[in-house]
């Protein structure tokens, strides 16, 4: 994704993360609920730096990558998603992942998010395959995972969360999903 590229969906934009999604940012970065399974939490001025160096990688990075999940009724941001290397996987396939500010959950919006990434990783970027690691305790990110089309392959082993679930689609999967 071109860094300034913006993806809008019905409910939803998603576009670059700026200086002025901190508050929103730390609202899910000191919310241990939310980082129940992919971290932990951070203080005010952790968030502050994550958030910056988010901000200065994100040129270098693109087309991967986190982007802001921004709710266009509100003009707020209530999450995050984008596409990075899974480090944990020999082969360093492209990982998607997203996230979502607790008072949010449960309206469709990850699935929103992530439903418009996969289009944008298959038909505009040319994946040929997007993979997740979730733990498998995760029932909530398992459902998005599987209401976007991913399928169970195996486990992997990851450094910070033992034994989690790899899934994955490939282009030809997803695009036979379309027809
Ligand atoms: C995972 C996460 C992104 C989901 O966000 P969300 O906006 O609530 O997701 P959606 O509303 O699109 O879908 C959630 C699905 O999980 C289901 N669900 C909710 N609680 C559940 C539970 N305890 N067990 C099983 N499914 C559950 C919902 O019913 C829904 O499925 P449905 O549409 O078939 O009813 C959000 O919980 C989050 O931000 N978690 C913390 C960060 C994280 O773990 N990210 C993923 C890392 S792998």
């Amino acid at each position: 994704m071109n860094p300034f590229d913006i993806i809008e969906t019905e409910r939803l934009l998603i576009r670059p993360v700026r200086s002025d999604d901190l508050p929103e940012v730390y609202a899910r970065a000191s919310d241990p609920e939310v980082l129940r399974f992919t971290g932990e939490v951070l203080s005010y001025n952790d968030t502050q730096r994550l958030l910056q160096k988010l901000i200065d990688e994100q040129s270098a990075k693109a087309p991967l990558g986190g982007r802001a999940v921004v709710l266009k009724s509100k003009q707020l941001n209530i999450g995050y998603c984008g596409f990075d290397y899974l480090p944990h996987s020999p082969e360093k396939p492209i990982e998607i992942f997203y996230g979502i500010t607790r008072r949010f959950w449960g309206a469709g919006f990850a699935t929103e998010a992530a439903t418009a990434m996969l289009h944008h990783g298959f038909a505009k970027l040319d994946l040929k395959e997007i993979v997740a690691s979730i733990h498998p305790a995760n029932l909530r990110s398992m459902r998005v995972a599987e209401k976007i089309g991913l399928v169970y392959r195996t486990k992997i082993n990851c450094p910070k969360q033992g034994m989690v679930n790899l899934l994955a689609l490939s282009k030809g999967d997803y695009l036979r999903s379309q027809r």
